[in-house]
């Protein structure tokens, strides 16, 4: 599905993130697990990961990203119209932790918010609904968080797993365009259901609700077919930012970066390789972050912008993909 290829009706206002403060290297790993940094760093790219601290939840992570994308936005937490989250570990299963975040914020009491479930993918699912909001006049500020707490979903005795992900925030405000040229130019979301199996959480839904038997074999933490979820990322990303490119009349070369959803090193290198956008275009943060999902973009973005790489004017690509499997990409006139 693509959205909205003609005049930006949106832009990105402001960006933030929080990354918790306590960092879990490959090498504290090797001391709890039959891994070594080596094998860790050859087949990912990953160095360390942040991991937050039992008393945070998501939305405490989010929150912190939402403020300093409201301050880099110059705006009120009152001048919201809608809070999105995408996430995969909310803070309760009921309510959304869009309405933690609403609280923590101080919006206006009626703000509407929502979690979104696209796994990695969600904050490109998040910045399409956005686009599509305030394109349609139903919004003028949306809110678009990704966090994740991996570490409190991933099973610490799967090696193959674990040591690929971390925890953290990203979170952009999205307000209208102002007739420049500049801002969401299109976005393209993707599904594939028959890909349910790839990477799931088994245990703990309507499906298998929580018992002692899904606590006693783990059903509640991730499983991943990695394998799988590799060959699928490295064809349906290329894929995805070919038309995001293809849609807008552009070449690889006219890309000035691509914010790439930070999963594996050696997905995103085939990603470089395919779609011919050189490596020094793509933003990575991978041997800092590892892979944490719905926030990996957001993070990424942020840290770009700050780091005064992403200047106005310059051509940006999005592009994620995770459990589902879904995925997606969006380009971004700065
Ligand atoms: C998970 C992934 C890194 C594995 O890389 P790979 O090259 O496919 O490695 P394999 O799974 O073939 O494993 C090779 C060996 O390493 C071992 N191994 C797995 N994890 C290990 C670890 N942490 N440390 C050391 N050895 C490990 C395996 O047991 C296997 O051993 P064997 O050959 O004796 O059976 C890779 O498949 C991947 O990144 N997939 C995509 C995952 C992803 O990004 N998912 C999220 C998308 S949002």
């Amino acid at each position: 599905m693509a959205g909205n290829v003609s005049e930006p009706g949106s832009r990105i206002l402001g960006t933030g993130h929080y990354l918790p403060s306590k960092i879990l290297t490959n090498q504290d790993l090797e001391k709890v697990m039959d891994t070594t940094d080596e094998w860790i760093v050859s087949r990912s790219g990953i160095r360390q990961r942040h991991i937050a601290a039992p008393e945070q939840a998501s939305s405490d992570l989010a929150t912190q990203a939402a403020q300093r994308a409201l301050e880099a936005a110059g705006i009120s937490a009152k001048d919201l119209d809608l809070i999105i989250v995408g996430t995969v570990t909310p803070d309760l299963p009921l309510p959304s932790t869009a309405m933690f975040v609403q609280r923590n914020l101080g919006t206006r009491k009626d703000c509407p918010g929502f979690d979104l479930t696209a796994a990695c993918a969600g904050f490109i699912y998040g910045l399409s609904i956005a686009d599509a909001f305030i394109r349609s006049g139903f919004a003028t500020h949306v809110l678009v968080i990704g966090v994740e707490l991996l570490s409190r979903i991933i099973n610490w005795e799967d090696r193959s797993t674990c040591v690929l992900f971390g925890d953290g925030a990203g979170a952009v405000v999205v307000g209208p365009a102002t007739g420049d040229g500049r801002g969401v130019l299109s976005t393209h979301i993707y599904g594939d259901g028959s890909m349910i199996d790839a990477l799931k959480i088994p245990g703990g839904g309507s499906r298998m609700p929580f018992s002692q038997e899904v606590l006693n074999n783990k059903l509640h933490l991730v499983q991943m077919v990695g394998v799988d979820v590799f060959k699928y990322a490295v064809k349906a990303l290329t894929a995805s930012v070919q038309t995001a490119l293809a849609k807008n009349h552009l070449a690889p070369s006219d890309v000035d970066w691509v914010i790439p959803h930070q999963a594996n090193l050696r997905i995103l290198e085939a990603v470089q390789h395919r779609t011919g956008i050189p490596k020094e275009r793509f933003f990575i943060n991978i041997d800092q972050t590892a892979n944490t999902s719905s926030a990996s973009v957001p993070i990424a973005l942020d840290q770009a912008v700050r780091a005064g790489k992403v200047l106005p004017g310059q051509s940006l690509v999005f592009c994620a993909l995770g459990g589902g499997i879904a995925w997606g990409s969006a380009l971004v006139r700065w």
